[in-house]
């Protein structure tokens, strides 16, 4: 069986207020992105994608990919406004795989554990993802930022990637979802693509709190002393 992971790091990086798209800003010597490449050039995924903004393919293909000689990368391809259609980019590309790994490139803290632990859970349940159960109270807000419910905690999870799926049920479930993207919902995740345009389940598998998403800039400070203790 083939194990594709799609990087992602076509966003805009609009919460970093910083000239320098976030994924490249540099963290401990390296651009941002570069950790997850590593991550899954060390594993025993077989190829990667990555996707990212047009303007920095020959970039992230000169700079990054050839200059840290990542030979699993076989494609560094432009990707879309949304974050899912960027994913859909990187799922052309793959054609032929048997199961994605979708990961956010501004996540620099994945690590071969949960790498691992997804392909074996994509392999037995067709989607899974990593996430950790959530640590604070989640209030749902109304427009006028008034609480108008309290969730269980109990059940709540922060959702993180890589996510990953069959790569046939993850098509099958865009296939389905191009119409409710039109009319204006939000989608933010892949999982929750397929859970609402296929019947499938979605497995959650516990992963680490440290694989945090870099998105403010309060966020580099934390990402800089979690990479210094994993001495990456
Ligand atoms: O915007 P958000 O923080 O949810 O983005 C998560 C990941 O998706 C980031 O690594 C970002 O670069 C990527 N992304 C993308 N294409 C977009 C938007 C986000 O590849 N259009």
């Amino acid at each position: 069986k083939r194990y594709t992971a799609i990087v992602l790091a076509a966003g805009s990086g609009r919460r970093m207020q910083s000239d320098t798209p976030k994924q490249f800003m540099e963290l401990c010597g390296h651009p941002l992105v570069y950790y997850s490449l590593y991550a899954f050039e060390k594993s025993p995924v077989d190829d990667i994608i990555l996707v990212t903004g047009k303007d920095d393919v020959s970039y992230c293909r000169k700079e990054i990919v050839e200059a840290c000689d990542f030979r699993k990368v076989r494609a560094v391809i432009p990707g879309g406004k949304e974050r899912y259609l960027s994913v859909y980019e990187g799922l052309k590309a793959a054609a032929g795989t048997d199961y994605v790994l979708i990961h956010d490139g501004a996540r620099p803290m994945i690590d071969e554990t949960e790498i691992r632990l997804s392909m074996r859970a994509v392999e037995e349940e067709h989607a899974c993802v990593i996430g950790v159960p959530v640590k604070d109270t989640i209030k749902v807000g109304n427009a006028k930022h008034y609480a108008v419910d309290t969730p269980d905690r109990s059940c709540l999870w922060a959702v993180q990637t890589p996510q990953s799926f069959s790569y046939e049920l993850l098509m099958e479930a865009y296939g389905e979802m191009w119409q409710a993207a039109e009319s204006g919902e939000r989608i933010t995740d892949d999982a929750m693509i397929v859970e609402r345009f296929t019947g499938h389940k979605v497995k959650l598998v516990q992963g680490k709190y440290e694989n945090i998403k870099v998105t403010t800039p309060e966020d580099l400070l934390i990402a800089e002393v979690f990479l210094k203790k994993a001495k990456k």
